[in-house]
């Protein structure tokens, strides 16, 4: 039985002040039926990390670079990440995909380096609106799969965030029944590739403007294990009932 997962990206948003609202949430869930996870940017990692030593909240971060040191100014390794305390990290998100080009072999090479320290990937993937429009959905998405996801997974390791990149930010969120498309498409690709015990742990997280009023329509569809979720993780009041109703 999968556990359920409801996890923050603050993305490039939060300086120490944020902390309190970690703070918050670890007062309000100090028991969670779920599994908690907040990613905050780099440089709140190992503050996140103590905040969160006593209680049920996990850290991660939201990138890492595909090698495990060297000059690479700027970049953090997975090993890095981990000596923060962290033991997760988002890779792949559309906007690392838009922002600085990292190809499907990018965002594999970088799972396989946070793999390879122990740390779980939460890799992204997910369509354009011209894609859905043109019916692509389902080709980019096993593309992605197939291009992002390296061997070595055991499916405790691995989690995989739709994120339609139309409903990123935008207040648009697909129907119940295309969010369970392609939740149920994944599950059987990796079913194809890795076999029916690690597909049956892989947690697939949906994301893209999940909000305290949709959370529970969302959670509803087969095959989601929880969300990801970016602009209402920022705040504890908001975040929370999204924790609630997983
Ligand atoms: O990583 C999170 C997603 O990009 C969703 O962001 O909840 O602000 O739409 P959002």
């Amino acid at each position: 039985m999968r556990r359920k997962l409801a996890a923050g990206n603050w993305k490039m948003n939060g300086t120490g002040q944020a902390l309190s609202e970690l703070a918050d949430l670890a007062r309000a869930h100090p028991d969670p039926a779920c599994d908690i996870l907040i990613c905050p940017p780099a440089t709140l990692l190992h503050r996140a990390v103590q905040i969160s030593a006593d209680n049920a909240i996990n850290v991660g971060a939201q990138d890492c670079h595909a090698e495990a040191s060297g000059a690479h100014t700027g970049d953090i390794s997975a090993e890095m990440i981990l000596d923060a305390g962290a033991r997760h990290v988002i890779l792949g998100h559309s906007e690392r995909r838009q922002d600085h080009g990292e190809s499907d072999a990018a965002v594999c090479a970088k799972a396989q380096a946070a793999l390879n320290v122990g740390l779980t990937a939460i890799i992204c993937l997910g369509e354009t609106l011209a894609q859905r429009d043109a019916s692509a959905t389902l080709d980019i998405i096993a593309g992605q799969l197939s291009g992002s996801v390296p061997d070595a997974v055991t499916g405790e390791n691995l989690v995989i965030a739709y994120e339609p990149i139309w409903a990123i930010g935008s207040g648009r969120i697909p129907e119940p029944a295309q969010i369970g498309e392609v939740h149920g498409f994944l599950r059987a690709r990796l079913k194809e590739r890795f076999g029916a015990d690690i597909s049956d742990a892989v947690r697939l997280l949906y994301g893209g403007s999940v909000k305290p009023e949709n959370a529970a329509e969302i959670f509803a569809v087969p095959d989601v294990d929880g969300a990801l979720v970016g602009g209402a993780s920022l705040k504890a009041a908001e975040f929370s009932p999204i924790i609630a109703a997983l």
